[in-house]
């Protein structure tokens, strides 16, 4: 595992768009694993810059996002496609087509997940995956005591995510309480892996991520066992581990 400590989010989001730049340069068809949230906000940004100025070409690209809200559909502000489509994918020549979410207009869990399953076999391995942390130490949307040999499944979410992710919608009642997420069995499968963290509020979980048991109770920790795993973090980030 190799751990770069960056200055702050800007610093975090620079270096890690620029780790994304080297596989899209190295391997243009390449398949990105791509996560939402605040934490890639900045990176996704940076991606966008150096595409704008003639640096980057994501025509080749292939996208397979890790999670979406069950009942959320691309029209829905909230929903995790939409963000992909406003942070990135509009912004990009990537082939909307080649861009993957699961499907949260699926109401039958057990066959939107096999569809993504499906989707992501098809694909082939995943290049990269780019992974924020939740604040429990969840992955992806896989909570506190999932299994690590599950594939796409469909999650209750904690009410420490509800209470983390309502920020983002009029209301708590609003959040929806269920997500189909990517297991952290094909997280593991990913060539590399590349976690952003930032802010004071993830010491403590980035420190059990990076020094405490591997345990289901905090998901992420399972990364210790991956053989390629970069962890871009920020000082307030990683200022519970003796860096
Ligand atoms: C959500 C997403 C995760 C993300 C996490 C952290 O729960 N499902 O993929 O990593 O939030 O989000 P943030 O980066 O906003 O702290």
């Amino acid at each position: 595992m190799t751990i770069y400590k960056t200055k702050d989010y800007e610093d975090m989001s620079k270096k890690a768009a620029t780790i994304i730049f080297a596989q899209i340069i190295t391997k243009p068809n390449c398949v990105l694993g791509l996560a939402t949230g605040s934490s890639p906000i900045g990176t996704y940004q940076h991606l966008i810059d150096w595409y704008q100025k003639g640096d980057l070409d994501f025509s080749h690209v292939t996208s397979i996002n890790l999670d979406e809200y069950k009942g959320l559909g691309a029209a829905n502000e909230q929903s995790y496609r939409y963000f992909m489509d406003t942070h990135l994918f509009n912004h990009v020549n990537i082939d909307k087509t080649r861009t993957f979410v699961p499907n949260g207009l699926e109401p039958d869990a057990d066959k939107a997940c096999h569809e993504y399953n499906q989707i992501i076999a098809r694909e082939g391995r995943i290049d990269l995956q780019l992974l924020g942390l939740g604040h429990n130490g969840h992955i992806g949307f896989n909570e506190p005591d999932t299994f690590f040999e599950k594939e796409t499944h469909c999650v209750d979410l904690t009410e420490s995510t509800i209470e983390a992710n309502k920020r983002f919608f009029a209301s708590e009642e609003e959040v929806p309480k269920q997500a189909y997420t990517m297991g952290i069995k094909t997280i593991m499968q990913a060539r590399k892996i590349v976690v952003i963290v930032s802010g004071a509020d993830k010491a403590d979980i980035l420190h059990k991520v990076l020094y405490g048991p591997i345990t289901s109770t905090v998901p992420a920790s399972v990364l210790q066992l991956h053989n390629d795993v970069i962890i871009v973090a920020d000082e307030a980030a990683l200022s519970k581990c003796d860096l």
